[in-house]
């Protein structure tokens, strides 16, 4: 960075040419400090009282979170276990293998790397290592439910491989195969990317892979969203239906810590390596070691109560779509059961379009957001809301309590309750759902925040 950076570069801020900072006053920065802590208590608690369904968000458990305060935070360990660039990794590197037996043990794979700092980060790692710039690499589009790390202006611009588009089929939601069988002969990319963040059924990798195998390109799994339902045996099987990597998020269906992860069946070495140091040095110095801690604890979590959780998410997605839906409210794919995984599309357009509904719906308490939808006319205006049930199942709700928050909906957007009732409603609903489950140490509270020094700076 340039010399003569001062001030803050957000709002009011006086920019990287203005004049040196000055000084702060006798106990402005304690106050500063004292404010932090109360916006983010402020935070903590509108969740406690709201219903959250963003379907990349979770709850951690508190062994996952007692680890993100650990002396782990303070330290580097560049490489891989045993082969570090730094003194001092004795522990880093016991806990980093157990992690990768975990994650091994979790996914039934010869191949994990734990060092990606986020989904993003691990799918930039895949690029690196599978690809050169000006590669072609297959994927779904944005208006499809692709992750921006498929576009011009994410990861895929930043490698510079030219996206291959699929074909989609908008009434089942998913990858229209015949056409894209013809696509893919066409242009034959070398690599092909498979997930989705509006992500409500499974790809059909089986259908596709002779294909794949025709034009000898490679499948590459993105589970961001799924990865714990596929851990959980809830969706699909990605690694025993073709793809050779999985990429992904380790903090939406798997309720672990903000991390990345790197997961295959990789039978050439020297591919393992290339994934490898994509990961490090490729994309990531550090990687987060209090996280990659949490994230051993979330995985063992996980192969103890998974199965469980992730059965209860796709219950509960399934029946608050239901019971949207038997509200009139549009949840698409209806004649399919809505979806097979932690989400559900409604398309909001007579309830006054996803963003003024995800607005409504945040001042009343429930915390949705709006989303894309395939036949939406503008990408500026979003024709719906993409709901989750991830972090409601987390702290115990069930298919009843889905019917509630249907109903909560209704009152909302077609009944004409005022948002300080359907507030208030939400609240009520919340009040016997604010501990772990699912986790060792369930029955914490989920949303508490830990005040470690018991009072703000003098
Ligand atoms: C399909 C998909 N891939 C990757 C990501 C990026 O994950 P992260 O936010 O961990 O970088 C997301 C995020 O929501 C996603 O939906």
């Amino acid at each position: 960075m340039a010399g003569g950076r001062t001030g803050s570069s957000g709002n009011g801020g006086v920019g990287a040419s203005g004049p040196a900072a000055a000084p702060p006053a006798a106990g402005e920065m304690a106050r500063a400090v004292a404010r932090i802590r109360g916006i983010v208590r402020t935070h903590s608690e509108r969740f406690e009282h709201a219903i959250p369904l963003i379907a990349s968000e979770n709850l951690l458990s508190p062994y996952a979170k007692e680890l993100l305060i650990s002396d782990f935070h303070s330290r580097y360990a560049e490489g891989l276990p045993g082969e570090r660039y730094y003194e001092g990794n004795e522990q880093v590197d016991e806990v980093e293998n157990l992690c990768l037996d975990l994650a091994r043990r979790l996914f039934r794979c010869s191949f994990a790397d734990v060092r990606p700092t986020s989904g993003t980060v691990a799918n930039l790692a895949v690029l690196k290592a599978l690809t050169e710039p000006g590669d072609l690499v297959g994927t779904s589009r944005l208006a499809d439910g692709a992750h921006i790390s498929s576009a011009g202006f994410g990861a895929f611009g930043l490698r510079g491989v030219k996206p291959v588009y699929y074909a989609w089929d908008p009434e089942r939601m998913t990858i229209d195969v015949p056409r894209t069988r013809e696509i893919l002969r066409a242009v034959r990319p070398k690599l092909c990317l498979f997930g989705l963040s509006l992500f409500l059924f499974p790809m059909p990798l089986d259908e596709l892979r002779p294909t794949l195998e025709e034009i000898g390109a490679r499948a590459w799994y993105d589970a961001a969203h799924v990865l714990g339902l596929i851990a959980g045996g809830e969706f699909q099987d990605p690694l025993r239906e073709g793809a050779m990597v999985m990429s992904a998020s380790t903090h939406k269906t798997l309720p672990g810590p903000q991390h990345g992860i790197l997961l295959g069946n990789v039978p050439d070495e020297e591919v393992v390596r290339k994934l490898q140091s994509g990961a490090f040095p490729g994309v990531t110095s550090n990687h987060h070691l209090n996280a990659m801690a949490a994230l051993a604890v979330s995985l063992a979590e996980h192969l103890e109560f998974g199965r469980e959780y992730a059965r209860r998410t796709v219950a509960n997605a399934r029946a608050l779509a239901q019971a949207l839906h038997d509200r009139g409210f549009d949840v698409l794919a209806a004649h399919l059961g809505f979806t097979r995984s932690h989400t559900i599309a409604v398309r909001v357009e007579k309830e006054g379009g996803g963003e003024s509904v995800a607005r409504r719906l945040a001042d009343a308490g429930i915390i949705a957001n709006k989303n894309l939808l395939p036949g939406d006319k503008s990408p500026k205006h979003p024709g719906g809301v993409r709901l989750g049930t991830p972090e409601l199942t987390r702290v115990g709700m069930g298919e009843r309590e889905m019917v509630r928050v249907a109903e909560l909906f209704d009152d909302l957007l077609h009944r004409g309750r005022s948002t300080e009732e359907v507030r208030g409603h939400a609240a009520e609903l919340k009040q016997g759902f604010t501990t772990l489950r699912y986790c060792f140490g369930a029955g914490e509270a989920a949303y508490r925040y830990y005040d470690l020094v018991g009072r703000d700076p003098a």
